[in-house]
């Protein structure tokens, strides 16, 4: 256990997606019933009394969070809590373009969207969805309209080995943050060879052998990534790198699931029941009380680490979809 500050809440509105990852969602896994997902009214209550103890930052995530009706007003919702700073939508980017205006007209602070390749029968093969025009399409409608926009790539020896310099690439005309992130062994995750984001940036280094770190973290996000720059690129390379660079000392977030579990850490299923709370019979100025000591408590109860390395100590059975990435 050590104690960290907490500013960041990842908030997963829906297991629901519209497409089949083969690393996340395979095939049909069962949806929860709509009466176990927190409400959106819910979902306020708990990001409240969470900003009275720290948080700053929200991320909504699913499944895929544009499927879930009202999404974008849950986002006005969330930015309207005073002292949230930004909200930001973690997406697969198929319904993105459509939402896009009223996202925007929302007020939201960033997109990052999930492209593992740039091939259209690979991403039909990984993703069960002939989609990859319509996420492209997604990505130069948010670079036209100046959000933020973040491209995921989830590495794996099976999925993108041989794409790395096309993916590096969408970031040479495009003011777009492309990042590479290492597959964890987490649900259907573990039936994939993460690739090594260090042998990643060697490769890149090949290629462009003047890139170098771009500015320091703090500046550049609020999660886990590294940054470099290539000269003359509008966007940066990322590196997510769970497998290989450890960055759990500096981890600043919590996870809300959509049952309303609180987690400390994506390997472990130790969890605070915040629907039980706000469920409860308790009047809200309690609730909030409650939910509040919760927070504040949770930088020490925070385990100091991961344990992808040992995979028989992953206490969590969860899918991806079910935790919110
Ligand atoms: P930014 O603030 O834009 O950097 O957000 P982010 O990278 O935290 O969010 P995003 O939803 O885009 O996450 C990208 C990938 O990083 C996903 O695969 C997440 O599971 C992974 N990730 C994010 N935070 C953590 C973390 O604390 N630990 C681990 N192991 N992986 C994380
Ligand atoms: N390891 C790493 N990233 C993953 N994602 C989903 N499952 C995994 C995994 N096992 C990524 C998705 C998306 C983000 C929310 O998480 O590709 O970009
Ligand atoms: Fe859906 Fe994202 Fe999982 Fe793919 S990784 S199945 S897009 S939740």
């Amino acid at each position: 256990m050590n104690e960290r500050t907490i500013d960041y809440l990842r908030i997963s509105i829906t297991d629901r997606c519209n497409l089949r990852c083969k690393y996340c969602m395979p095939s049909d896994i069962e949806s929860l019933p709509m009466r176990e997902i927190l409400t959106y009214e819910e979902i306020a209550e708990i990001a409240e009394a969470a900003s009275e103890s720290g948080i700053r930052h929200l991320r909504i995530t699913g499944g895929e969070p544009l499927v879930r009706k009202g999404c974008a007003d849950c986002i006005r919702m969330l930015k309207s809590i005073p002292g949230i700073e930004t909200v930001m939508m973690t997406t697969n980017g198929i319904l993105l373009k459509q939402f896009l205006p009223k996202l925007l007209e929302a007020g939201i602070d960033g997109v990052n969207i999930s492209l593992d390749t740039l091939d259209k029968e690979k991403y039909r093969e990984i993703t069960g969805t002939d989609g990859l025009a319509l996420v492209l399409g997604a990505v130069e409608a948010c670079v036209q309209s100046g959000v933020r926009t973040k491209i995921n790539v989830a590495a794996a020896e099976e999925i993108n080995k041989e794409e790395i310099p096309d993916l590096v690439r969408l970031a040479e005309k495009m003011p777009v943050d492309v990042r590479f992130i290492e597959m964890m062994p987490i649900g259907y995750g573990k039936q994939f060879q993460s690739l090594d984001n260090r042998a990643i940036l060697e490769k890149i280094r090949g290629l462009y052998p003047e890139i170098y770190p771009a500015e320091r973290k703090g500046k550049a996000g609020f999660g886990p990534a590294v940054y470099y720059q290539i000269p003359g690129f509008a966007g940066r390379i990322g590196f997510i790198s769970a497998m290989h660079g450890k960055f759990c000392k500096e981890c600043n977030r919590l996870r809300l699931t959509s049952t309303g579990q609180l987690k400390y850490c994506l390997c472990y299923d130790d969890a605070e029941d915040m629907k039980s709370i706000v469920r409860s019979g308790m009047d809200k100025e309690m609730r909030k009380k409650r939910i509040r000591q919760i927070f504040l408590e949770a930088g020490k109860k925070k385990p100091s680490g991961h344990c992808f390395e040992n995979p028989e100590d992953i206490s969590e059975n969860k899918k991806m979809s079910q935790i919110g990435g």
